[in-house]
Order: structure tokens, then C-alpha cells, then sequence
């Protein structure tokens, strides 16, 4: 190869890695496997070994990966944070075997342990207490992330035992799998977008601002590596077994292998018992187990030279696309999905796969009818990974992203900075209106039971509710005319409707569906503007100076409020009696209209946590007791209310009221 071929090669592999180290931290989709990143990396690793005169300082080769945010104080690790060399396959595991006994030409044992998925972390204990925990980083520094790292519940504050005064142990912060969805189902009702995977929720829980919002994230932590001047063993395995009894949670899979041998079994073993891990897991570690070998070997300038790690291959399936469709979302979002040729993929068959945006389309350059490798990675929707172009048929044509919107066929815009295609047509492109109104009656928005997304369709096709304010114009006939609706259930949705108009300003703003405003904004902007007058009327400064309102927040509150649609729809909402203020409502209110009557509240309630109807009842003179007597005035019987409850108020002759009918005794 000439000079000038060398440094075509070299720009073109550049400008490739730029572009996949772009898919998968900015886009969070990348587009090829690990293996093949990691190839094409040391393809230009080599070449510019051998070619410096082609040295760049911002190549990706220079690129270690940073996860500093600016927010945090940055520490300096005493141990720098190292990377592990990687290995995929029993051929490179067989060399870091050989490589290991040269350098230290005597017997050797190689510690086995699973390579957990989540985001790295450094503990500090000092006379055993921890004092700091610190991330990755750059591997030199890193964020201090004491305070959210102690709102895990595993991680031990102050230690038991014989520690030893000073030392570090590393582990990694992770989401079991039940967290990680339930994490995403609160997310996705409450308008937030979910995270990918749980590596991703893992590491952006760690990076909160708030750590009593941590606190509720179900993070969880292993340790596998401890660090200290003088350790207590001589041995890693027994360090860590001995951490055990300082109260750290250390793996239970871990094995001491005595030849390459047992090692390859281990592999085999987790590479199928992983998928029961109630965790993600995407390797094994190999660690030479005595620390007086491991200090002979020493280190390479990103990696230890007595470790290394052995990736998993993501399953891949092979098939052909069938057709991209189109999806609209509730804010205007359009995310193509290709549908697939059915194949078998980790247990389940895959007829789907995520496209998420018109790059990811493009990079793959994706063809009709095209033959296709999909993967099931740590995302739960499997992805295409790569075209099998040697396949493609002779006339195929491009998949071309339309430009117009696939319900409503208004032009497509793409908003600066992000990725997606948003349909603008906001208040009559159907999958968007019925979107909003599914979210407006949302358990955590107005909490409208019984209105699934069929009867929600159903009600807008027919031309009964076209936004959300018709609901309230809904007449019992209109809903019991409709299919499949039997009285009990229309009679149900009618009660929610109206329970609807007690629920808190907070939520009737989170409810309306602003782009970027879920709970937590919604309920910042009613503090900061506890009036829908003052809402409306704030400018984007003054928006902009509530607490962690951005101008991308402020801007699209504002837009919304310009709207002359939306205005009218305000309108009439406030018409139909929604709460448009922040009220301190009866709970704070004292009136005697109970006449210290007894009542007994059982169930869960459209508008009140049970606690809060309580509240009201003492507010407004009542007094409440636990259990049915034939002292008690009322059963306020909420959904799901006790059975033995309900049986003695029917037999003591206890009146059992509804929620709508207790609203009536206060008003
Ligand atoms: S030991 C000097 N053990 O993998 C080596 N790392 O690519 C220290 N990881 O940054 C790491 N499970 O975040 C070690 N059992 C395990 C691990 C593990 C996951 C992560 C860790 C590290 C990365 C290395």
C-alpha cells in the first residue's frame, strides 16, 4: 500500500468509528455488534502504530470515553480506573493463558466471575466507614457520587468485622431486571421517555442531581475488586471472601479454575445460564487469583495484564424484512419498526425490530426486501444490526423515509438537535389526539378507569370525544350505545369523569399532555405559577428561572399556551370544573358538615390517596375508625375494598358510599 492509500484507509476507519462511537452514546443504537467495533478499532490501532506521521490527536484510538458531568466535584482515583483487555473466543483466551504463564513461570490459578452490565463504582472506607464513591470517569478522575451511592440499599455505610483501616473495592452499580421495568412502566406513564436498557438506567441514576429521586430507583451493587497497601490475604478470592464478612455483597458465581479447562466450562455454562440471571451480565472475568502474581504482571497503560474479560456473542438471527412501517406517537414522534420474517432469537420469535430514526435507516443502508441480522442486545426490542448485502435482490430500492406523515399526511419536520421526524399536525393527526387522550386519562394523570385505548378509539371514530374536554360533554346513553359497554362499566367511566374534576392542578397540567412536562415538571410549574392565569402568562424567562426548567422545557410551555386550539380547549376544561389553581383544598379547610359522624375508608380512590380522604373527613368534623361497627355512620368503599368490610357494613346495616357520594356529603 502507497502513503497516500494508508492515509485513505486510516481517515476512512476514523471517520467510521466517529460515526458507530456516535450511534451508540449519542443515539444509544448502535448499528454494529461490539466484536466488529472492536475489530475495525484495532485495525486502526495497528495502523497507526505504523504510521505516526498520520497522528491525530482526536482519532478515536485517543478517545477513552468520559462519564464526567460538571455538576459533580471531581476526585482524583488513588488507583487509576482501568479498563479489561476483551476476548471473544476460546482461541484469545488460550493466549492471555500463555501469555500469563511467561511472564510468571510458575502455577498459576484463574479466578472465573460474571461480568456484570451496569456502570463501574470506587469505594472509599476509612476506619469502616465509607467516605467516598467515585465513578469512572476519564479512568484518572471521576464524579463523587457519595450521596446517591448511598441510597443503595447494599452497600454497607459502615463496615462489621476485622477490616483493614484504608482501602478501595470496586464493584458494579446495577438494575435488576423487575427494577429496571418497573422503572420504565413509571416512566412511560409518566410521560418521561424509557431508558434503553438497564445499563443505561443504571448509569443515569447515578448521574441525579436529586438523591432522594435515587433513593427510589431499585439500584443495586456487586463487588469484585478489592485495593489497599496491605491487604489481608494473599489471594483475591480470599479478599473477597473476607470483604464478605465486612458486610459487602460479593458475588455468589465465582470459581477458582485450576486449568484452562475448567475455565472454558464456566463460559459455557453462563453463556446459556444467563438468561435466568434476574440481572444482564454480558461476560466473564479472568483474573489471575494471587495478588504477588498479579504485581508481576502488572499493567499495560488501559489494562491489567492478570486479567481479562471474555464478551458473550449477542444471539443473532437472520431473516428478511418484509416492510418498514411508520409509527406516530403521542407527541408527533414518528419511529419506524421493521417487520420481520418470523425467527427464533434467545427464546422467543422476532417479528419486529426498532429502526428508531432515518439515520439508523441510512448508516445501515437499508433495502426492500432485504435479508437482515438482528440481535437481541441489552435493549428488549431486538435491533437490526447489519444488512446481508451479497443477498440483495437485483432491482431492490431503498427504504426512503417518508416525508409526509404516514395518518395524517402532513409534511414532516425534524427539530434541531434531535433525531426524530415530528408530524406538527399536534391537534388533528389522529394517533397524536388519541395518544393525548389516552395520557390525559392515565392512572397518573386524571385516572379515568374503565377507558381502555379500544374504547378511547371507538369514542374518536364515532366523533364523540375529539380532546379531552368532550369527555365531560359524554351523556351515559352516548357510552352505553357503544359496543361491548355494559351500564356497570359505562356507569364507571362516568364516575371517573367526574372524580376527574377534584384531582390537583399539578396533575391536570402533567395531564394535558405539554411536550417535556411530566410529573415532576408539571408539579415545579404549579408551585412556581399555582394559577392556570399565571401559567399561561409566564414568559420564557420566567419560566426559565424555576428550578431545573430549561429553555427546551420553557419554550415548549410556551408554545403550547400560544396555541389558540389549546387556549379553547383550557377553556373549557375550566367550563367543566377542573381544578386550574393550586388549592389547599378541604383537607386544610375546617367545616363541621361531618358532625363527627364515623367512617371507614377502605380501597384505593380516583382522587384521594386514602390518607388524604381521612384528612378531609377530620377536616370537615368526622372521625375515623378502622373497622366496621355498628357505631360506624359509613364505609366509604373505594375499589378493591375489603370483602370482610363490605360484609359486616351489609350486615350491621353500615351505609356503603362511594367516592362521588362522600364528595357529596363536604359540598
Ligand atoms: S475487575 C482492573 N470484575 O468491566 C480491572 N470488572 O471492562 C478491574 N466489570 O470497568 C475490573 N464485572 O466496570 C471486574 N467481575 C468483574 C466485573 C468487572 C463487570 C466491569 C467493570 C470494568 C469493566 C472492564
Amino acid at each position: 500500500m502507497n502513503q497516500s492509500d494508508i492515509e485513505l484507509q486510516i481517515n476512512n476507519l476514523r471517520n467510521q468509528l466517529h460515526q458507530h462511537n456516535h450511534n451508540y452514546y449519542v443515539l444509544n443504537t448502535p448499528v454494529i455488534s461490539d466484536i466488529e467495533f472492536d475489530g475495525l478499532m484495532q485495525q486502526l490501532i495497528d495502523l497507526e502504530l505504523s504510521n505516526p506521521q498520520f497522528n491525530d490527536p482526536n482519532s478515536p484510538t485517543q478517545r477513552v470515553g468520559s462519564d464526567i458531568n460538571k455538576e459533580f466535584k471531581q476526585v482524583k482515583h488513588v488507583y487509576p480506573m482501568l479498563s479489561l483487555g476483551n476476548t471473544y473466543n476460546e482461541g484469545e483466551i488460550a493466549d492471555f493463558y500463555t501469555r500469563v504463564s511467561k511472564n510468571i513461570e510458575s502455577p498459576f490459578e484463574i479466578v472465573c466471575e460474571l461480568k456484570y452490565d451496569g456502570t463501574a463504582i470506587g469505594l472509599t472506607y476509612e476506619n469502616g466507614e465509607l467516605v467516598r464513591a467515585v465513578t469512572r470517569g476519564d479512568g484518572e478522575m471521576g464524579d463523587d457520587v457519595t450521596a446517591n451511592v448511598k441510597t443503595i440499599k447494599s452497600i454497607p455505610l459502615k463496615l462489621k468485622g476485622n477490616y483493614p483501616t484504608s482501602f478501595e473495592i470496586r464493584g458494579e452499580i446495577f438494575l435488576p431486571h423487575k427494577g429496571f421495568e418497573k422503572l420504565n412502566n413509571d416512566r412511560e406513564e409518566a410521560g418521561d421517555t424509557p431508558f434503553a436498557n438497564p445499563r443505561n438506567a443504571a448509569a443515569g441514576s447515578l448521574k441525579m442531581q436529586n438523591s432522594a429521586l435515587v433513593a427510589k430507583r431499585p439500584l443495586d451493587c456487586f463487588l469484585y475488586y478489592l485495593l489497599g497497601s496491605e491487604l489481608p490475604e494473599i489471594t483475591h478470592y480470599d479478599n473477597l471472601n473476607l470483604a464478605r464478612t465486612w458486610g459487602f455483597k460479593i458475588p455468589e458465581h465465582i470459581k477458582i479454575c485450576q486449568t484452562i479447562n475448567e475455565v472454558y466450562d464456566f463460559i459455557n455454562h453462563w453463556n446459556e445460564a444467563r438468561h435466568s440471571l434476574p440481572f444482564d451480565i454480558d461476560g466473564i472475568v479472568l483474573k489471575v487469583n494471587n495478588l504477588e502474581q498479579q504485581r508481576r504482571l502488572g499493567f499495560t497503560a488501559k489494562s491489567p495484564r492478570w486479567a481479562i474479560s471474555y464478551k458473550f456473542k449477542a444471539e443473532q438471527g437472520y431473516t428478511q424484512l418484509l416492510s418498514v412501517s411508520y409509527q406516530v406517537g403521542r407527541t408527533g414522534a414518528i419511529t419506524p419498526v421493521a417487520n420481520l420474517d418470523a425467527v427464533q432469537l434467545a427464546g422467543t420469535t422476532v417479528r419486529r425490530a426498532s429502526l428508531h430514526n432515518s439515520d439508523i435507516i441510512n448508516n445501515l443502508n437499508l433495502h426492500h426486501n432485504d435479508m437482515v441480522y438482528v440481535e437481541k442486545g441489552g435493549e428488549i426490542i431486538p435491533k437490526i444490526v447489519g444488512v446481508d448485502e451479497t443477498a440483495r435482490q437485483a432491482n431492490a430500492t431503498k427504504i426512503q423515509f417518508p416525508t409526509t406523515c404516514p395518518e395524517c399526511a402532513t409534511d414532516l419536520i425534524r427539530i434541531d438537535g434531535e433525531v426524530a421526524h415530528y408530524c406538527p399536525n399536534t391537534n388533528h393527526c389522529p394517533p397524536q389526539v388519541k395518544g393525548r387522550i389516552e395520557h390525559y386519562i392515565a392512572r397518573k394523570g386524571m385516572n379515568i378507569d374503565g377507558l381502555g385505548s379500544e374504547t378511547i378509539d371507538t369514542l374518536y371514530q364515532t366523533g364523540m370525544v375529539k380532546d379531552v374536554a368532550d369527555l365531560y360533554q359524554l351523556h351515559p346513553m352516548q357510552l352505553i350505545s357503544l359496543e361491548r359497554l355494559g351500564d356497570k362499566s359505562a356507569n364507571n367511566i362516568l364516575a371517573g369523569i367526574e372524580a376527574s374534576k377534584h384531582i390537583p392542578f399539578a396533575r391536570v397540567i402533567f395531564a394535558l399532555g405539554i411536550r417535556y412536562v411530566g410529573e415532576t415538571v408539571a408539579k415545579k410549574l404549579t408551585q412556581a405559577f399555582p394559577t392556570i392565569d399565571k401559567l399561561m402568562g409566564a414568559s420564557i424567562e420566567e419560566l426559565m428561572e424555576v428550578d431545573e426548567i430549561g429553555d427546551r422545557i420553557a419554550m415548549s410551555v410556551k408554545a403550547f399556551f400560544e396555541d389558540n386550539e389549546n387556549l379553547a380547549l383550557i377553556d373549557r376544561l375550566r367550563k367543566a370544573g377542573l381544578q386550574m389553581q393550586v388549592i389547599e383544598d378541604k383537607t386544610i379547610t375546617k367545616t363541621n358538615k361531618l358532625n363527627a359522624q364515623t367512617f371507614v375508608v377502605s380501597g384505593t380512590f380516583a382522587s384521594f390517596s386514602r390518607d388524604e380522604l381521612k384528612s378531609i373527613i377530620e377536616n370537615n368534623g368526622g372521625k375515623n375508625v378502622s373497622g366496621v361497627s355498628a357505631k360506624t355512620n359509613y364505609l366509604v368503599a373505594g375499589e378493591k375494598t375489603g370483602p370482610s368490610k363490605l360484609a359486616s357494613a351489609e350486615k350491621l346495616g353500615v351505609k356503603i358510599i362511594s367516592e362521588q357520594e362522600f364528595i357529596g356529603l363536604i359540598e
